[in-house]
């Protein structure tokens, strides 16, 4: 993987390209951009809540079908506990404003990862929301908290053994399908463009099943700075690739 650099002029417009139907983003380099400003990480994430806030409804405006955001890996527990409380309030604080004021919206919010470990409050924030908005008819958000991609496997692993010792499913029915069809994105298509802004090149554990055929964009940019002409630009290189699904 390497950096994909905006060119200063876009030959392309998104009027011109093909949408990919899931998105999915690793919402990077918050911590950064609160540093640079000398700033606590806890004001960098409020940052970031703000850019997912305008990008998500963005995506839902120029008809992106799916959306998987990493808002809370498995792994981001062990950050110090300021910053976990500061992360759990902020989403606290996107759930109840959608609960509140989203009503006419037609996101479908979705949440992936182990929920055991949140709050009663954030649990019971998380399944009113997907209540509320299951039967609309636009966009699937599924916000990732405290997910992992190896993770995510282990459960489906067990659940599929569970299937094999009770004898309602044989070794020899196992196909990558009925993988896909235990993951928490089961019966979604698979993502098709993962942006990774802040310049890592990692996966980080994100979507490991289903990024197999992802087109990677790793953008040099923090990721409270991405704006919707940042969006565009990942948009319009993903376009350009030439995606081969392992064929010539
Ligand atoms: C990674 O940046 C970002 C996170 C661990 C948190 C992402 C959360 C948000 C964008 C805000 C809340 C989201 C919702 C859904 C309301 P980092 O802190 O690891 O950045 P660094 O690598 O620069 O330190």
């Amino acid at each position: 993987m390497s950096i994909f650099k905006k060119k200063p002029t876009q030959e392309l417009s998104l009027s011109d390209i093909a949408l990919p139907a899931h998105v999915g983003i690793i919402m990077d380099g918050n911590g950064r951009w609160a540093k640079k400003r000398g700033l606590p990480r806890s004001a960098g994430h409020t940052a970031g809540a703000q850019t997912f806030r305008k990008i998500a409804r963005y995506c839902s405006d120029i008809g992106i079908k799916y959306l998987t955001v990493y808002a809370f890996s498995t792994e981001n527990w062990k950050r110090p506990s300021d910053e976990i409380d500061a992360l759990m309030r902020l989403f606290k604080d996107y759930l109840q404003e959608a609960i509140r004021d989203f009503k006419d919206d037609s996101i479908v919010l979705r949440f992936i990862g182990d929920r055991s470990a949140f709050s009663p409050e954030l649990l019971s924030l998380m399944q009113e929301n997907e209540d509320e908005s299951r039967d609309r008819d636009g966009m699937v958000l599924n916000i990732a908290m405290n997910y992992g991609g190896r993770a995510e496997l282990v459960t489906a692993f067990r659940d599929i053994a569970d299937k094999v010792k009770d004898g309602t499913l044989s070794p020899d029915a196992i196909t990558e399908q009925t993988i896909s069809d235990y993951l928490y994105t089961a019966g979604q298509p698979d993502p098709d463009l993962i942006i990774r802004p802040s310049g890592e090149n990692r996966t980080s554990n994100f979507l490991l099943w289903q990024s197999a055929y992802a087109e990677y964009v790793i953008m040099d940019v923090l990721w409270p700075d991405f704006t919707q002409e940042d969006m565009n630009s990942a948009l319009i290189e993903y376009a350009k690739r030439s995606r081969r699904f392992g064929g010539i």
